[in-house]
C-alpha cells in the first residue's frame, strides 16, 4: 500500500516531531489536536527544526518552505478524510486512545491504516475498538523523533503482514530503521529503558547523590548522550510515570514507580513542558 497522506493525531512532544519527519521526507501531513495552543506550539517547533537545517546548510530556505507547506494544522476531524495512514500520538491513556481510534475508524477510508505511537499500551486492545484490526499496528518513534533512528513496528494479534510491510517501507522512506516487535507491555526498548531508570532512581534515593551529578557521570562515561534525569524531564514526567505504571501492572515489583517520580507528577512538575521537573528551567 502506498502512503499518500499521513494524519498525526496529537501535536505534543512526539506528534510535532513526527509531523516534521514526514514533511521533511516529502509526505503531506495533517496534524490534528483538540487544543489550539498545542498546534501553535507544534508549528513553532517545526519551524525551528527546518530553520536549523537551513542554518546548517542542509537545505535551501525555499526547500524548507516547500516542506513546511506540506503540513496542515487542524482541530477538525473533517480534514482527515483522505489520510491513508493515521498516527495516533495523544496522551498515554487507554481510554483517550480508544476514543481516538473509534473516531479514526469512522472517519478514515476503509483501507487506511491506523497506528499508535504508544510507549507501552496494548495494540490489540486499541485494534479491538475498530472494524479493521488487521490494519492497526504500533509505530513507535523515540524521543526526539527528528533525531532518533529507531522505530518499533509492533504487530497486534490481528495485524496483517501487509500492514507491517507497508509500515517498514514507510519507516525506510523517512530514513528511520524499523525493528519488528511482538506485542508485550513496553515492547522492547521501554522495558530496558524503564528498568534502568528504576535502578537509577533507587540508587539516587538511597544515596541522595544530586540528579546533576548522576547525569554528568552518565554523559562523561559515554553510556548515553544525555543523563537520565535530563532525559526524563525532556520527554515528560507524566508520560514516563504512565509508562512506568503500565509496566508495573504487567511485570510487578521490579517496575514499582519511584516515590520521587510520583511526587513530582502529583505536584504538576512534569519536566521541561512545565518548566519544573527533576530540574528547574
Ligand atoms: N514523550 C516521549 O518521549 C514519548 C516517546 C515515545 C512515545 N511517546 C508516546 O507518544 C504519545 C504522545 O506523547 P507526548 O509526549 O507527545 O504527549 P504530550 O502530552 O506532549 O502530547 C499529547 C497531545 O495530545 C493531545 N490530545 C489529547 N487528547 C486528544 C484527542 N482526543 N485528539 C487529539 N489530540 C489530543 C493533547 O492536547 C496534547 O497536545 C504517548 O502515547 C506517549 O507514550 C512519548
Amino acid at each position: 500500500m502506498y502512503i499518500k497522506q499521513v494524519a498525526v493525531i496529537g501535536a505534543g512532544t512526539m506528534g510535532a516531531d513526527i509531523a516534521y519527519v514526514m514533511a521533511n521526507a516529502g509526505i503531506p501531513v495533517i496534524v490534528k489536536d483538540v487544543d489550539e495552543s498545542a498546534l501553535t506550539r507544534a508549528q513553532a517547533h517545526i519551524a525551528d527544526l527546518f530553520q536549523a537545517r537551513v542554518a546548517r546548510g542542509r537545505i535551501s530556505a525555499a526547500d524548507a518552505q516547500g516542506r513546511r507547506d506540506l503540513i496542515t494544522m487542524t482541530t477538525a476531524d473533517a480534514a482527515l478524510v483522505e489520510a491513508t495512514l493515521a498516527i495516533e500520538a495523544v496522551s498515554e491513556d487507554m481510554r483517550v486512545k480508544k476514543r481516538v481510534f473509534q473516531d479514526l475508524d469512522r472517519i478514515l477510508p476503509p483501507l487506511s491504516l491506523i497506528v499508535s505511537n504508544t510507549s507501552a499500551l496494548s495494540i490489540s486492545e486499541l485494534a479491538s475498538v475498530t472494524g479493521r484490526p488487521q490494519r492497526v499496528a504500533g509505530f513507535h518513534f523515540f524521543f526526539p523523533a527528528h533525531l532518533m533512528k529507531l522505530v518499533e513496528v509492533i504487530s497486534g494479534q490481528k495485524t496483517s503482514a501487509d500492514t507491517i510491510e507497508t509500515l517498514r517501507r514507510l519507516a525506510e522512506e523517512i530514513r528511520k530503521i524499523p525493528v519488528s516487535v511482538k506485542e508485550c507491555p513496553g515492547f522492547v526498548v521501554n522495558r530496558v529503558l524503564m528498568a534502568s531508570m528504576a535502578e537509577i532512581l533507587a540508587f539516587q534515593q538511597e544515596t541522595q547523590v544530586p540528579y546533576s551529578e548522576i547525569d554528568q557521570a552518565v554523559v562523561k562515561s559515554g553510556i548515553a548522550p544525555m543523563g537520565p534525569f535530563m532525559l526524563a524531564d525532556a520527554l515528560g514526567l507524566d508520560v514516563a510515570l504512565e509508562v512506568n505504571r503500565t509496566l508495573f501492572q504487567a511485570y510487578g515489583d521490579r517496575f514499582r514507580p519511584a516515590p520521587q517520580l510520583e511526587a513530582l507528577v502529583e505536584k504538576g512538575h512534569l519536566g521541561l513542558k512545565t518548566k519544573q521537573g527533576f530540574y528547574s528551567y
